[in-house]
Protein backbone atom coordinates (compact mmCIF):
# COMPACT_ATOMS: atom_id res chain seq x y z
CA UNK A 1 0.00 0.00 0.00
CA UNK A 2 2.91 2.68 0.88
CA UNK A 3 4.16 2.12 -2.41
CA UNK A 4 0.82 2.88 -4.07
CA UNK A 5 0.61 5.76 -2.12
CA UNK A 6 3.87 6.45 -3.41
CA UNK A 7 2.94 5.86 -6.90
CA UNK A 8 -0.31 7.94 -7.10
CA UNK A 9 1.53 11.29 -6.94
CA UNK A 10 4.75 10.41 -8.81
CA UNK A 11 3.43 10.38 -12.29
CA UNK A 12 3.47 14.05 -12.80
CA UNK A 13 7.18 13.73 -11.88
CA UNK A 14 7.71 10.62 -14.14
CA UNK A 15 9.96 12.97 -16.44
CA UNK A 16 12.26 14.32 -13.58
CA UNK A 17 15.95 13.68 -14.07
CA UNK A 18 18.01 12.40 -11.25
CA UNK A 19 21.09 12.02 -10.50
CA UNK A 20 22.96 9.53 -8.90
CA UNK A 21 26.50 9.79 -7.22
CA UNK A 22 28.37 7.37 -5.54
CA UNK A 23 31.97 5.89 -6.31
CA UNK A 24 30.49 2.15 -5.48
CA UNK A 25 29.11 0.64 -8.79
CA UNK A 26 26.94 -1.77 -6.56
CA UNK A 27 25.43 0.98 -4.83
CA UNK A 28 24.67 2.78 -8.07
CA UNK A 29 23.24 0.18 -9.38
CA UNK A 30 20.94 -0.83 -6.55
CA UNK A 31 20.11 2.90 -6.53
CA UNK A 32 18.96 2.75 -10.29
CA UNK A 33 17.26 -0.33 -9.90
CA UNK A 34 14.59 1.39 -7.27
CA UNK A 35 14.22 4.40 -8.82
CA UNK A 36 14.01 3.36 -12.45
CA UNK A 37 10.52 2.11 -11.38
CA UNK A 38 9.31 5.26 -11.37
CA UNK A 39 11.39 7.65 -12.84
CA UNK A 40 12.84 6.24 -15.88
CA UNK A 41 15.58 9.29 -16.87
CA UNK A 42 18.48 8.40 -14.30
CA UNK A 43 21.59 9.50 -14.86
CA UNK A 44 24.61 8.54 -12.61
CA UNK A 45 28.25 9.58 -12.04
CA UNK A 46 30.90 7.76 -10.17
CA UNK A 47 33.38 10.66 -8.91
CA UNK A 48 33.05 14.16 -7.95
CA UNK A 49 34.57 15.76 -10.97
CA UNK A 50 31.86 13.95 -13.55
CA UNK A 51 28.70 14.41 -11.12
CA UNK A 52 29.73 18.13 -11.53
CA UNK A 53 30.21 18.22 -15.29
CA UNK A 54 27.09 15.97 -15.86
CA UNK A 55 24.81 18.66 -13.66
CA UNK A 56 26.55 21.53 -14.87
CA UNK A 57 25.94 20.03 -18.96
CA UNK A 58 22.19 18.37 -18.47
CA UNK A 59 21.23 19.63 -14.89
CA UNK A 60 19.20 17.16 -13.03
CA UNK A 61 15.98 18.05 -11.07
CA UNK A 62 17.16 16.14 -7.72
CA UNK A 63 20.70 14.56 -6.86
CA UNK A 64 21.60 11.93 -4.87
CA UNK A 65 25.21 12.43 -3.41
CA UNK A 66 27.57 10.15 -1.50
CA UNK A 67 29.04 11.91 1.17
CA UNK A 68 32.20 9.79 1.00
CA UNK A 69 34.09 9.19 -2.11
CA UNK A 70 37.69 9.01 -2.69
CA UNK A 71 39.60 12.64 -4.31
CA UNK A 72 36.74 15.29 -3.63
CA UNK A 73 33.86 14.11 -1.30
CA UNK A 74 30.25 14.74 -1.52
CA UNK A 75 30.58 17.94 0.76
CA UNK A 76 33.38 19.50 -1.44
CA UNK A 77 31.08 18.66 -4.45
CA UNK A 78 27.51 20.34 -3.02
CA UNK A 79 29.72 23.18 -2.08
CA UNK A 80 30.73 23.35 -5.87
CA UNK A 81 27.30 23.09 -6.97
CA UNK A 82 26.01 25.56 -4.82
CA UNK A 83 28.62 28.26 -5.96
CA UNK A 84 27.14 27.49 -9.62
CA UNK A 85 23.80 29.59 -10.38
CA UNK A 86 22.73 26.57 -12.98
CA UNK A 87 22.98 24.14 -10.39
CA UNK A 88 22.53 26.19 -7.33
CA UNK A 89 18.64 25.32 -6.65
CA UNK A 90 18.77 21.27 -7.19
CA UNK A 91 18.45 19.66 -4.15
CA UNK A 92 20.69 17.39 -2.99
CA UNK A 93 20.35 14.26 -0.99
CA UNK A 94 23.23 12.84 0.86
CA UNK A 95 23.87 9.26 0.77
CA UNK A 96 26.32 8.33 4.22
CA UNK A 97 26.65 5.05 6.42
CA UNK A 98 26.07 4.61 9.60
CA UNK A 99 28.05 6.65 11.91
CA UNK A 100 28.87 9.55 9.65
CA UNK A 101 26.97 11.97 12.12
CA UNK A 102 29.65 15.11 11.66
CA UNK A 103 29.52 14.16 8.12
CA UNK A 104 25.88 14.69 8.31
CA UNK A 105 26.24 18.01 9.99
CA UNK A 106 28.52 19.21 7.79
CA UNK A 107 26.69 17.95 4.65
CA UNK A 108 23.69 20.00 5.50
CA UNK A 109 26.02 23.07 5.92
CA UNK A 110 27.34 22.59 2.67
CA UNK A 111 23.71 23.22 1.14
CA UNK A 112 21.70 19.85 1.08
CA UNK A 113 18.41 19.65 1.65
CA UNK A 114 18.02 15.77 3.12
CA UNK A 115 20.03 12.53 3.69
CA UNK A 116 19.25 8.80 3.65
CA UNK A 117 21.74 6.12 5.72
CA UNK A 118 23.15 2.65 4.13
CA UNK A 119 21.49 -0.11 3.81
CA UNK A 120 18.05 1.97 2.31
CA UNK A 121 14.82 0.61 2.11
CA UNK A 122 13.26 1.38 -0.87
CA UNK A 123 9.85 2.91 0.42
CA UNK A 124 12.00 5.46 2.49
CA UNK A 125 14.27 6.32 -0.92
CA UNK A 126 11.69 6.81 -3.11
CA UNK A 127 9.25 9.39 -0.66
CA UNK A 128 12.14 11.47 -0.06
CA UNK A 129 12.62 11.74 -3.70
CA UNK A 130 9.37 12.59 -4.27
CA UNK A 131 9.16 14.92 -0.77
CA UNK A 132 12.06 16.93 -2.46
CA UNK A 133 10.70 16.83 -5.94
CA UNK A 134 7.77 18.18 -5.08
CA UNK A 135 8.70 20.80 -3.01
CA UNK A 136 11.50 22.01 -5.78
CA UNK A 137 8.26 21.82 -7.83
CA UNK A 138 5.90 23.64 -5.20
CA UNK A 139 9.55 26.87 -5.16
CA UNK A 140 9.44 27.38 -8.69
CA UNK A 141 6.16 27.44 -8.80
CA UNK A 142 5.83 30.18 -6.19
CA UNK A 143 8.72 31.78 -7.93
CA UNK A 144 6.93 31.95 -11.60
CA UNK A 145 3.45 33.31 -9.89
CA UNK A 146 6.47 36.04 -8.02
CA UNK A 147 7.34 36.84 -11.13
CA UNK A 148 4.15 37.02 -12.81
CA UNK A 149 2.76 39.22 -10.06
CA UNK A 150 5.86 41.51 -10.08
CA UNK A 151 5.49 42.21 -13.60
CA UNK A 152 1.79 42.78 -13.23
CA UNK A 153 2.25 45.47 -10.83
CA UNK A 154 5.01 46.99 -12.82
CA UNK A 155 2.31 47.19 -15.46
CA UNK A 156 -0.10 48.79 -13.31
CA UNK A 157 2.27 51.39 -12.30
CA UNK A 158 2.94 51.97 -15.47
CA UNK A 159 -0.17 52.74 -16.68
CA UNK A 160 -1.13 54.71 -13.46
CA UNK A 161 1.51 57.02 -14.46
CA UNK A 162 0.38 58.30 -17.40
CA UNK A 163 -3.17 59.90 -15.75
CA UNK A 164 -1.36 61.18 -12.80
CA UNK A 165 1.24 63.18 -14.88
CA UNK A 166 -1.64 65.04 -16.68
CA UNK A 167 -3.16 65.47 -12.85
CA UNK A 168 -0.54 66.59 -11.29
CA UNK A 169 0.45 68.96 -14.49
CA UNK A 170 -2.97 70.60 -14.92
CA UNK A 171 -3.19 71.18 -10.92
CA UNK A 172 0.31 72.70 -11.50
CA UNK A 173 -1.11 75.17 -14.32
CA UNK A 174 -3.62 76.06 -12.00
CA UNK A 175 -1.73 76.95 -8.56
CA UNK A 176 0.90 78.55 -10.63
CA UNK A 177 -0.26 80.21 -13.68
CA UNK A 178 -1.16 83.73 -13.18
CA UNK A 179 -4.93 84.69 -14.70
CA UNK A 180 -6.02 82.44 -16.18
CA UNK A 181 -9.28 82.88 -17.86
CA UNK A 182 -12.27 81.06 -16.79
CA UNK A 183 -12.94 79.12 -19.76
CA UNK A 184 -9.13 77.70 -19.23
CA UNK A 185 -9.34 76.94 -15.50
CA UNK A 186 -12.47 74.92 -16.60
CA UNK A 187 -10.92 73.23 -19.28
CA UNK A 188 -8.00 72.12 -17.21
CA UNK A 189 -10.56 71.16 -14.46
CA UNK A 190 -12.36 69.00 -16.79
CA UNK A 191 -8.96 67.16 -17.76
CA UNK A 192 -8.47 66.68 -14.54
CA UNK A 193 -11.95 64.78 -13.39
CA UNK A 194 -11.67 62.55 -16.63
CA UNK A 195 -8.18 61.48 -16.28
CA UNK A 196 -9.37 60.69 -12.01
CA UNK A 197 -12.53 58.67 -13.86
CA UNK A 198 -10.20 56.99 -15.62
CA UNK A 199 -7.49 55.69 -13.04
CA UNK A 200 -10.54 54.69 -11.21
CA UNK A 201 -12.11 52.52 -14.33
CA UNK A 202 -8.85 51.14 -14.20
CA UNK A 203 -8.68 50.34 -10.36
CA UNK A 204 -11.82 49.04 -10.57
CA UNK A 205 -11.06 46.24 -13.36
CA UNK A 206 -8.01 45.33 -11.22
CA UNK A 207 -10.27 44.43 -8.10
CA UNK A 208 -13.09 42.94 -9.88
CA UNK A 209 -10.50 40.49 -11.95
CA UNK A 210 -9.37 39.12 -8.57
CA UNK A 211 -13.03 38.92 -7.59
CA UNK A 212 -14.52 37.35 -10.99
CA UNK A 213 -11.51 34.86 -10.22
CA UNK A 214 -12.20 33.97 -6.89
CA UNK A 215 -15.98 33.98 -7.94
CA UNK A 216 -17.09 36.26 -5.55
CA UNK A 217 -19.22 38.08 -8.15
CA UNK A 218 -22.56 39.27 -6.81
CA UNK A 219 -25.31 40.89 -9.58
CA UNK A 220 -27.68 43.11 -8.15
CA UNK A 221 -30.65 41.92 -10.45
CA UNK A 222 -33.28 44.99 -11.18
CA UNK A 223 -35.35 46.30 -13.73
CA UNK A 224 -33.54 49.32 -15.63
CA UNK A 225 -34.28 51.29 -18.63
CA UNK A 226 -31.49 49.58 -21.05
CA UNK A 227 -31.65 53.40 -22.76
CA UNK A 228 -30.65 54.91 -20.09
CA UNK A 229 -27.81 53.07 -19.13
CA UNK A 230 -26.51 53.29 -22.59
CA UNK A 231 -26.81 57.20 -22.54
CA UNK A 232 -24.99 57.17 -18.94
CA UNK A 233 -21.99 54.96 -19.99
CA UNK A 234 -21.70 57.36 -23.16
CA UNK A 235 -22.04 60.39 -20.61
CA UNK A 236 -18.74 58.64 -19.17
CA UNK A 237 -16.85 58.54 -22.61
CA UNK A 238 -17.81 61.71 -23.97
CA UNK A 239 -14.72 63.29 -22.52
CA UNK A 240 -12.43 61.02 -24.12
CA UNK A 241 -13.62 60.91 -27.15
CA UNK A 242 -13.98 64.71 -27.58
CA UNK A 243 -10.07 65.00 -26.85
CA UNK A 244 -9.81 62.99 -29.90
CA UNK A 245 -12.27 64.90 -31.90
CA UNK A 246 -14.50 61.70 -32.18
CA UNK A 247 -17.77 61.30 -32.39
CA UNK A 248 -20.15 58.76 -30.38
CA UNK A 249 -23.29 58.19 -32.46
CA UNK A 250 -26.41 56.48 -31.05
CA UNK A 251 -28.79 54.35 -32.85
CA UNK A 252 -32.04 53.62 -30.74
CA UNK A 253 -35.41 52.22 -30.97
CA UNK A 254 -38.23 54.88 -30.35
CA UNK A 255 -39.68 52.79 -27.62
CA UNK A 256 -38.43 52.00 -24.21
CA UNK A 257 -35.87 48.75 -23.42
CA UNK A 258 -36.30 47.45 -19.95
CA UNK A 259 -33.77 44.68 -19.02
CA UNK A 260 -33.09 42.84 -16.50
CA UNK A 261 -29.30 43.34 -15.22
CA UNK A 262 -27.23 44.48 -12.46
CA UNK A 263 -26.58 48.19 -13.41
CA UNK A 264 -23.43 49.21 -12.62
CA UNK A 265 -22.02 45.88 -14.48
CA UNK A 266 -23.67 46.41 -17.58
CA UNK A 267 -22.72 50.31 -17.57
CA UNK A 268 -19.19 48.57 -17.38
CA UNK A 269 -19.73 46.06 -20.02
CA UNK A 270 -21.03 48.95 -22.21
CA UNK A 271 -17.98 51.30 -20.90
CA UNK A 272 -15.27 49.04 -21.80
CA UNK A 273 -16.29 48.27 -25.12
CA UNK A 274 -17.03 52.19 -25.90
CA UNK A 275 -13.82 52.85 -24.24
CA UNK A 276 -11.74 50.65 -26.44
CA UNK A 277 -13.51 51.87 -29.38
CA UNK A 278 -12.38 55.37 -28.84
CA UNK A 279 -8.46 54.48 -27.64
CA UNK A 280 -8.03 52.34 -30.88
CA UNK A 281 -9.45 54.78 -33.25
CA UNK A 282 -7.54 57.76 -34.62
CA UNK A 283 -8.86 60.86 -33.81
CA UNK A 284 -11.93 62.38 -36.07
CA UNK A 285 -13.54 59.11 -36.14
CA UNK A 286 -17.17 57.74 -35.15
CA UNK A 287 -18.12 55.10 -32.91
CA UNK A 288 -21.71 54.14 -33.17
CA UNK A 289 -24.13 52.17 -30.49
CA UNK A 290 -26.92 50.50 -31.73
CA UNK A 291 -29.57 49.11 -29.53
CA UNK A 292 -31.65 46.56 -31.40
CA UNK A 293 -35.09 45.10 -29.63
CA UNK A 294 -36.46 42.17 -31.74
CA UNK A 295 -38.89 39.11 -30.78
CA UNK A 296 -36.01 36.97 -29.98
CA UNK A 297 -33.37 39.14 -27.99
CA UNK A 298 -31.75 42.46 -27.47
CA UNK A 299 -28.87 43.04 -28.79
CA UNK A 300 -26.18 45.47 -28.57
CA UNK A 301 -23.72 47.09 -31.31
CA UNK A 302 -20.57 48.67 -30.73
CA UNK A 303 -18.87 49.98 -34.19
CA UNK A 304 -15.86 51.89 -35.11
CA UNK A 305 -13.61 52.86 -37.59
CA UNK A 306 -10.36 51.99 -36.26
CA UNK A 307 -7.65 49.38 -36.96
CA UNK A 308 -9.65 46.43 -36.89
CA UNK A 309 -8.03 42.85 -35.96
CA UNK A 310 -6.01 40.25 -37.68
CA UNK A 311 -6.98 36.40 -37.81
CA UNK A 312 -4.25 35.69 -34.70
CA UNK A 313 -5.34 38.31 -32.60
CA UNK A 314 -8.98 37.82 -32.56
CA UNK A 315 -8.20 34.37 -31.04
CA UNK A 316 -6.51 36.31 -28.06
CA UNK A 317 -9.18 38.89 -27.65
CA UNK A 318 -11.42 38.10 -24.43
CA UNK A 319 -8.02 36.45 -22.45
CA UNK A 320 -6.59 38.02 -19.61
CA UNK A 321 -3.52 40.48 -20.40
CA UNK A 322 -3.96 40.67 -23.78
CA UNK A 323 -2.41 43.75 -25.08
CA UNK A 324 -2.45 42.88 -29.21
CA UNK A 325 -1.19 44.79 -32.20
CA UNK A 326 -3.51 47.18 -32.13
CA UNK A 327 -2.28 50.27 -30.07
CA UNK A 328 -4.48 53.18 -28.26
CA UNK A 329 -3.55 56.28 -30.37
CA UNK A 330 -3.13 59.36 -28.02
CA UNK A 331 -1.29 57.55 -25.24
CA UNK A 332 -4.25 55.79 -23.33
CA UNK A 333 -3.18 53.46 -20.48
CA UNK A 334 -4.13 49.88 -21.62
CA UNK A 335 -3.61 47.08 -19.15
CA UNK A 336 -5.30 44.00 -21.36
CA UNK A 337 -8.21 43.47 -18.34
CA UNK A 338 -11.11 45.03 -19.95
CA UNK A 339 -12.24 42.45 -22.47
CA UNK A 340 -11.42 39.45 -19.53
CA UNK A 341 -13.85 41.06 -17.43
CA UNK A 342 -16.40 41.90 -19.97
CA UNK A 343 -16.71 38.28 -21.36
CA UNK A 344 -16.86 36.94 -17.83
CA UNK A 345 -19.90 39.56 -17.17
CA UNK A 346 -21.69 38.58 -20.17
CA UNK A 347 -21.08 34.90 -19.26
CA UNK A 348 -22.49 35.25 -16.02
CA UNK A 349 -25.50 37.42 -17.21
CA UNK A 350 -26.38 34.25 -19.57
CA UNK A 351 -25.76 36.68 -22.66
CA UNK A 352 -23.20 36.52 -25.74
CA UNK A 353 -20.44 38.56 -26.83
CA UNK A 354 -17.94 38.42 -29.51
CA UNK A 355 -16.18 40.58 -32.52
CA UNK A 356 -16.80 41.38 -36.03
CA UNK A 357 -13.73 42.56 -37.92
CA UNK A 358 -11.28 42.48 -40.68
CA UNK A 359 -7.67 43.93 -40.44
CA UNK A 360 -8.55 47.66 -41.82
CA UNK A 361 -12.27 48.09 -41.17
CA UNK A 362 -12.82 48.58 -37.59
CA UNK A 363 -14.46 46.21 -35.38
CA UNK A 364 -18.18 45.66 -34.22
CA UNK A 365 -18.64 43.68 -31.26
CA UNK A 366 -22.14 42.78 -30.65
CA UNK A 367 -23.89 42.06 -27.26
CA UNK A 368 -26.99 39.54 -27.59
CA UNK A 369 -29.04 38.69 -24.95
CA UNK A 370 -31.71 36.33 -25.38
CA UNK A 371 -35.43 37.34 -24.46
CA UNK A 372 -35.75 34.90 -21.16
CA UNK A 373 -32.25 35.94 -19.67
N1 LIG B 1 -12.11 48.32 -30.65
C1 LIG B 1 -10.88 47.82 -30.75
N2 LIG B 1 -10.13 48.02 -31.87
C2 LIG B 1 -8.89 47.48 -31.99
N3 LIG B 1 -8.29 46.73 -31.05
C3 LIG B 1 -8.97 46.49 -29.92
C4 LIG B 1 -10.29 47.02 -29.71
N4 LIG B 1 -10.71 46.61 -28.50
C5 LIG B 1 -9.71 45.88 -27.96
N5 LIG B 1 -8.66 45.80 -28.82
C6 LIG B 1 -7.39 45.06 -28.60
O1 LIG B 1 -7.64 44.06 -27.64
C7 LIG B 1 -6.76 44.19 -26.51
C8 LIG B 1 -7.50 43.80 -25.24
O2 LIG B 1 -8.50 44.76 -24.92
P1 LIG B 1 -8.90 45.00 -23.41
O3 LIG B 1 -10.02 45.95 -23.35
O4 LIG B 1 -9.07 43.66 -22.76
O5 LIG B 1 -7.58 45.62 -22.77
P2 LIG B 1 -6.98 47.10 -22.86
O6 LIG B 1 -7.93 48.03 -23.51
O7 LIG B 1 -5.61 46.95 -23.44
O8 LIG B 1 -6.78 47.49 -21.33
P3 LIG B 1 -7.93 47.78 -20.23
O9 LIG B 1 -7.68 46.76 -19.19
O10 LIG B 1 -7.64 49.16 -19.78
O11 LIG B 1 -9.26 47.63 -20.89
C9 LIG B 1 -6.31 45.64 -26.54
O12 LIG B 1 -5.05 45.80 -25.92
C10 LIG B 1 -6.29 45.94 -28.03
O13 LIG B 1 -5.05 45.53 -28.59
MG1 LIG C 1 -10.01 48.05 -22.77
Amino acid sequence: MGMDILHANTLEFLHSKILVVDDMESNVRLLSVVLKKYYPNIMTASNGVEAIKIATQTPPDIILLDLMMPDMDGIEVCLELKKNPTTAQIPVIFLSAIGETKQIVAGFEAGAVDYLVKPYQATELLARVKTHLLMQHLQNRLQDLNSEKDSFLGMVAHDLRGPLSIITGYAELLLFQKNIDAQKRESYLQSILSQTHRMSEMMKNLLDINAIENGKLNLDVKRHSLKEIIASSIEHQKGYALMKKQVIQQEMPEEEVFIETDRNRFLQIVENLVSNAVKYSPPGKTVWIRLKNTAENLRLEIQDEGPGLNEEDKKHLFQKFARLSTKTTAGEPSIGLGLSIVKKLVDTMGGKIWCETELGKGCLFVLSFGRNS
